[in-house]
């Protein structure tokens, strides 16, 4: 695929790298898995609201995966998903020092896109094994009673246990993230939040995919209603539930 380049903005000034839809999704992503944690803990009372959340985390992460084929060129799965020796090469410079106004890359680096990609499965799996899943006592995923007693048993028993990988997950983003601020002095919380990062000159000679064009917010919001649409078939499109 043809990179697309930001030609218009001088090397030094800042380009944009992350849209906004993808920005929106990782922001809506980390308040509905707090949201959907936050509700399984708080008792009976809250189960509706805990399956309000886990379908807005499956439809967030559905959009994601779209965005991967359809976004701007670092949201591309093919872009940021790198073979086994750029990812070695990648932990070799953990410990190296970014110089000021330099970036080690433009979109996800090697270790951050497998990240990524990590994190989404393991929100993936929440999702969809809540689903099939029951408390024995008041409440159901909606396909609970489309799945034998023993599979659902199995998936409860995921949904517990991905849990906790999750939150591990997580809280290693979070610390991986921490170091490249404080390690590596690369701030890359920033960029996730304005879209925006100073492309030093040595990338932006370089000659590698560099800033996006556009935010492509119209196309980000056809295929959020498309998902939308899909989500609301899903949920009511479920078998009648069968009461305890
Ligand atoms: C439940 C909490 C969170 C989850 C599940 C999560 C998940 C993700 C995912 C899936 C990506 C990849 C983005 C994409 O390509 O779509 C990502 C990237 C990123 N996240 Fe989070 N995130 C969480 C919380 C946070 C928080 C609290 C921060 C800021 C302190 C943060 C900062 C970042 C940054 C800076 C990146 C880009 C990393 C890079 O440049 O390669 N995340 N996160
Ligand atoms: C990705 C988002 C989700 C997260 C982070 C999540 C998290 C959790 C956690 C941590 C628990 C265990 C609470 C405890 O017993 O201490 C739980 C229970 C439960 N979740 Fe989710 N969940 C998500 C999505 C869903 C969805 C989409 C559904 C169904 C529509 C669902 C249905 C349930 C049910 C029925 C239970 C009770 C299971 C039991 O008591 O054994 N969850 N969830």
């Amino acid at each position: 695929m043809a990179l697309e380049q930001d030609k218009s903005q001088p090397d030094s000034a800042d380009s944009l790298v992350w849209d906004l839809p993808l920005r929106l999704f990782h922001g809506a992503l980390a308040l509905s898995l707090v949201g959907s944690w936050v509700t399984a803990k708080a008792g009976f009372d809250w189960t509706e609201t805990h399956f309000l959340f886990g379908y807005t985390a499956l439809g967030l992460i559905s959009f994601r995966l779209i965005w991967g084929l359809l976004g701007t060129t670092h949201a591309r799965f093919h872009n940021f998903l790198t073979g086994p020796k750029s990812v070695l090469r990648a932990f070799g410079q953990l410990k190296k020092k970014t110089q000021p106004g330099e970036i080690s890359h433009v979109g996800h680096g090697p270790l951050g896109g497998w990240a990524s990609v990590v994190l989404l499965a393991l929100a993936m799996t929440q999702a969809v094994s809540g689903l099939f899943i029951s408390d024995d006592i008041f409440y159901a995923g909606p396909y609970n009673s489309a799945v034998s007693d023993s599979l659902a048993d199995y998936l409860g028993w995921l949904h517990h246990t991905n849990f906790d990988i999750l939150l591990a997950a997580v809280a290693l983003h979070l610390v991986a993230i921490i170091w490249y601020l404080l390690g590596k002095n690369e701030n890359l919380i920033k960029p996730m939040i304005t879209g925006k990062k100073n492309i030093g000159p040595s990338i932006a000679q370089s000659k590698i995919q560099l800033g996006i064009h556009s935010n492509f917010v119209w196309r980000g919001v056809f295929i959020g209603v498309f998902v939308l649409g899909m989500v609301l078939l899903l949920v009511n499109l479920a078998p009648e539930p069968e009461y305890f």
